[in-house]
């Protein structure tokens, strides 16, 4: 189930349901991570209450948004080409139209972008969303408006997100903003800013409400959740300042898991990204622990040689790394465990890139998304190393891990021949409108004939067949979930 994420195909576009008295349209599109179609969310949320309603029409609309991603050079090329594609509709046929470039681009690149690109109006960063009516007011007053600043404390907590394209069944929870870790490759600690947690209440309320109006399944968000901690707000780095009684009741990612376990028993729950060197057991012994808290753990190593893991300031070793597979297959044998890795970082040897697929021969990974190293401007990569790796050997590099996950994953699909798996039913299947579509714990996708099931059902599937990403299988019933 290898993925390399597709950043040339036009970003989602989104829409909610109509809000009575709102007469100006949004088109919103939005780029990269589950953050950015969660953060979305948040600004349909804010543009509602400011008189929009979401269009999925481009030239129909009166604001167009584009939600940015900045973490290969690629992702930002392909927004450069929406740009001009607004461009060409402003000019020839919605003259009014006003855009706006939101996310991490927009907090790269700062007043940049208006000078550059003539067509931005508004130039709003990920922690200014709750900005957007004032800056829009600036806007129609015919002045270009921007607000890029990071900050301490905010998570839109407050803020409850409409859902957008939802199939109704699985969403997205932020949990955390931000990052702390300083990867030397990574662009996310200067366009996100530095690391906070939210407040643990407003998570357990916005789950609640998503139960109440059906949803089943949800992924807790954060560049780094294992992470999160909360002591009454603030920036994670500033916990050592705290007060004792703050110390003495501050909540912890494994007291989170536990909190949103217990509070919806029957809800699945996933989160995304852990950091290896932030995970630690206690996490792994609560989802063992909890049934509806999924067995799959996204675990991003990058790099196999540990001379490469120091240079990207990954504080684990490649040992470590092992060893702490090797614990949460003790703890939770059957847990999916998925990877990111990067080829053709600065001064990696053939070497370096074997040891990579050695690391990818011990663990077996279910699933990974794979890149070649970008480049990105500001980062200490850039600063302090050469990009000396040639784009050939890069490619060919990443074509092989490519194709050893496929190996890897048709290993671990074929596992569960014959084997009954709990489906979550999402939506039809693209292949077949006969089947429906879900995910197993595992984070695996299963298709599987119809009948009388429906979206949203927990149904047990014998699987009878399968390809290196998909299960295929047969209804047997209802899951004990249901
Ligand atoms: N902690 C984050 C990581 C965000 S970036 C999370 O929530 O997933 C996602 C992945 O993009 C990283 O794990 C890394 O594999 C890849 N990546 C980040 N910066 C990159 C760069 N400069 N070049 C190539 N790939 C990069
Ligand atoms: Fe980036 Fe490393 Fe944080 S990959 S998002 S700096 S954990």
């Amino acid at each position: 189930m290898e993925k390399i994420i597709d950043e040339n195909k036009q970003g989602d576009t989104l829409i909610l349901e109509p809000q009575e008295g709102n007469n100006r349209k949004l088109f919103i599109e939005s780029y990269g991570c589950a953050m950015n179609f969660s953060d979305s969310e948040i600004v349909a949320s804010i543009l509602a209450t400011a008189g929009f309603n979401t269009t999925q029409n481009l030239e129909d609309a009166d604001l167009v948004l584009v939600n940015t991603c900045s973490i290969r050079d690629k992702a930002e090329q392909t927004v450069r080409k929406r740009l001009e594609k607004y461009n060409a509709v402003k000019r020839d046929i919605n003259p009014k139209m006003k855009v706006g470039v939101l996310g991490c681009m927009a907090e790269r690149l700062k007043t940049k972008f208006l000078e550059e690109e003539k067509i931005v109006d508004l130039v709003v960063g990920p922690d200014a969303y709750k900005d957007l009516p004032n800056l829009l007011a600036e806007v129609d007053e015919g002045r270009d408006a921007i607000n890029v600043i990071l900050s301490k404390e905010e998570t839109y907590g407050d803020i409850s997100p409409v859902r957008l394209n939802s199939n109704g069944v699985t969403a997205f929870v932020s949990i955390t903003r931000g990052c702390d870790n300083m990867c030397t490759f990574c662009v996310v600690p200067f366009t996100r800013g530095r690391e906070r947690s939210r407040d643990p209440q407003s998570i357990i309320e916005e789950i609640n409400n998503l139960w109440n109006r059906g949803f089943k399944e949800i992924t807790l968000l954060g560049q780094n959740v294992d992470s999160y901690l909360w002591y009454g707000g603030g920036l994670k780095k500033d916990f050592e300042k705290a007060s004792d009684f703050e110390k003495a009741t501050a909540v912890t990612f494994s007291n989170l898991l536990e909190l949103c376990a217990k509070t919806q028993p029957k809800m699945r729950i996933r989160f995304s990204t852990s950091n290896p060197q932030d995970l630690t057991l206690d996490v792994v012994e609560t989802m063992a622990k909890y049934h509806n808290i999924c067995n799959h753990i996204h675990l991003p190593v990058q790099s196999g040689s540990n001379r490469i893991l120091k240079e990207m300031n990954r504080l684990h070793t490649r040992e470590e790394y092992m060893a702490l597979i090797d614990n949460i297959r003790r703890i939770i044998p059957n847990c999916a465990i998925s990877q990111d890795m990067i080829v053709g970082f600065p001064t990696e040897t053939e070497a370096d890139f074997q040891d990579t697929v050695s690391l990818m021969d011990y663990v077996k990974y279910n699933f990974g998304y794979m890149f070649t190293y970008s480049e990105r401007p500001g980062t200490m990569a850039q600063r302090k190393m050469v990009d000396d790796v040639p784009e050939e050997v890069k490619k060919r590099r990443l074509q092989d891990i490519v194709d050893l996950q496929r190996e890897h994953s048709e290993i671990r699909t074929k596992e569960h021949l014959n084997t009954i798996v709990e489906v979550l039913v999402e939506k039809e299947s693209k292949k077949s409108n006969t089947q429906w579509s879900g995910r197993t714990p595992q984070n695996i996708v299963a298709v599987f004939p119809k009948e009388h099931y429906k979206v949203g059902d927990f149904v047990n599937v014998k699987v009878t067949d399968c390809t290196s990403a998909t299960l295929i299988g047969d209804a047997v019933g209802y899951s004990e979930n249901n």
